[in-house]
């Protein structure tokens, strides 16, 4: 039991990597705030009542600064404290620079960049508080390589890192771990949209020749979240096959 007593927040918890994180979490002994604008995140939390679990389903977006703020004091009332933030909820809108939208260029930017700073935001001041903390950002290989079709995801993941080394630098001597997971393609609803043909070519360019699951983002969310990283800030862990060596 890796996080015997913890309370973490989880958000984009109702699919993909954050619903993995949530069972893995749920397994090492946390209790777990499940956050997603998508109302199936309800279903997910009961199906890990039945099984015994400590969680809660809050249905929120995080761009919206109001309902992460409530969502944080509800979290509190009912939990008591907040020992960790998993920051995963995210989005792609993926078009070509010369096709790309204004709409679909700022959308990405309030979900993957403004909804990172407004739960980190929220959360501080009761880690503060606590005298300890773990925040753990998700970022990705396209934000520190650039990718095709990304020119709005891949600025916000990279703005995901710098954002990353600030907080490590101005939390970490008040007792809080700021990293980042930098995860490369995974199996998820995200990477289902990306054409075969491009899937093909981007297997060709991983090392070890196939996706990862999100049970390879999950485990690394734990280790970052749990004592056994305690000397460990302000670095990206990249999980991600070596695409980009
Ligand atoms: N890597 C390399 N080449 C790519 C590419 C990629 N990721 N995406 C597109 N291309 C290539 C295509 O193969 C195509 O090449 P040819 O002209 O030689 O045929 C060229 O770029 C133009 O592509 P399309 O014909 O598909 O152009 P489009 O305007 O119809 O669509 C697109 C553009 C929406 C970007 C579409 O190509 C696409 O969805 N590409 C995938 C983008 C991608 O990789 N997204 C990652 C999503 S998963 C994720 O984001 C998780 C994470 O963090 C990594
Ligand atoms: P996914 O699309 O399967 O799940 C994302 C979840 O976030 C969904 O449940 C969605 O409803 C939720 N979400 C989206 N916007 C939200 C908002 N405004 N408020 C609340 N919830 C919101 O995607 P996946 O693959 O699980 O991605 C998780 C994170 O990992 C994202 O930040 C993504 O950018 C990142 N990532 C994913 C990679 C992959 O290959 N799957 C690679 C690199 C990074």
């Amino acid at each position: 039991m890796r996080l015997q007593d913890k309370v973490a927040i989880v958000t984009g918890a109702a699919n993909g990597l954050g619903l993995e994180a949530a069972i893995t979490f749920v397994r090492e002994g946390a209790k777990v705030a499940l956050v997603d604008f998508d109302s199936s995140g309800a279903e997910r939390a009961n199906e890990l009542k039945n099984q015994g679990a400590d969680v809660e389903f809050f249905q929120v977006n995080v761009a919206d600064r109001e309902s992460v703020d409530s969502m944080v004091q509800q979290v509190m009332d009912r939990f008591g404290k907040i020992d960790i933030l998993i920051n995963n909820a995210g989005i792609t809108r993926d078009g070509m620079l010369t096709k790309l939208s204004s709409e679909d260029f700022q959308r990405v930017l309030d979900v993957n960049i403004t909804g990172v700073f407004n739960c980190t935001q929220a959360v501080v001041p009761h880690m503060l508080a606590n005298g300890k903390g773990k925040i753990v950002n998700t970022s990705s290989v396209s934000g520190v390589y650039g990718n095709v079709g990304q020119t709005n995801y891949a600025a916000s993941k990279a703005a995901v890192v710098g954002m990353t080394k600030t907080w490590a630098k101005e939390l970490g001597r008040k007792g809080i771990n700021v990293n980042a997971v930098v995860p490369g393609f995974i199996e998820t609803n995200m990477v289902a949209t990306v054409p075969e043909k491009v899937i093909e070519q981007i297997k060709a360019m991983i090392p070890l020749h196939r996706l990862g699951k999100p049970s390879d983002i999950a485990n690394a969310y734990l280790f970052l979240s749990s004592d056994e990283s305690d000397y460990v800030n302000g670095t990206s862990l990249h999980v991600d096959g070596g695409i980009m060596m």
